[in-house]
């Protein structure tokens, strides 16, 4: 079984990044092997069918392959106002022009780390009507951290018992449902 994970900010000192190398370990422990991505790696212009027809760039065909051989996709992803990170819509509408239907074949796990108490539940909830839309399978656990700065501590260990908790379920869902 295989995973990818990624992250929506690729801010240096990015909660979610943090997030990402937890459950990324989580899934290890498990005897998934885990391609942790930095989207730092994949840049992309903004959307536009233009360029689209001008040819697709490298990178968007290389994530397009990855989602594809992926069992387990999981994201961690921050709020902007209420929504997503314009990093991971742009990743995701880059991606959704792939072939191979890139989001039939995985089980998607979500997360997300924010400076609020109210965590990252509205934009949470955006990302998985939009998965859900493009016939996504979603695990109906989640995580959800915030305030970031309490949550890890100075070595970027996740401390959050809460999320810990959710975390671990979470990583047993997805295998639960990746093997199905
Ligand atoms: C443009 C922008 C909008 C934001 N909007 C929200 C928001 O709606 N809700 C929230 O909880 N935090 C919001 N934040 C704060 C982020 O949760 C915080 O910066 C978080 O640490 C970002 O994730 P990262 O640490 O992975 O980069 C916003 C931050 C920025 C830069």
């Amino acid at each position: 079984m295989n995973a990818l994970t990624l992250s929506g900010s690729i801010r240096k000192g990015s909660y979610n990044r943090l997030l990402q190398r937890d459950v990324s370990e989580r899934l290890r422990r498990r005897g998934v092997a885990v391609t942790e991505l930095d989207l730092a790696d994949y840049p992309l212009p903004v959307f536009s069918e233009d360029i689209e027809v001008e040819g697709m760039p490298d990178a968007a065909v290389e994530l397009g392959r990855l989602f594809v051989a992926a069992d387990i996709v999981f994201i961690a992803s921050p709020e902007y106002n209420a929504g997503l990170t314009p990093l991971l819509v742009n990743t995701l509408d880059w991606v959704s022009r792939q072939k191979g239907r890139p989001f039939r074949h995985a089980v998607f796990g979500l997360g997300g780390v924010s400076s609020g108490k109210l965590s990252t539940v509205v934009g949470l909830s955006h990302l998985r009507d939009m998965l859900t839309k493009v016939m996504a399978l979603t695990a109906a656990i989640d995580i959800r951290v915030g305030p970031g700065e309490e949550a890890f501590d100075t070595q970027g260990q996740l401390i959050d018992e809460t999320a810990i908790t959710r975390a671990e379920l979470l990583a047993d869902e997805l295998i639960r449902l990746a093997a199905k």
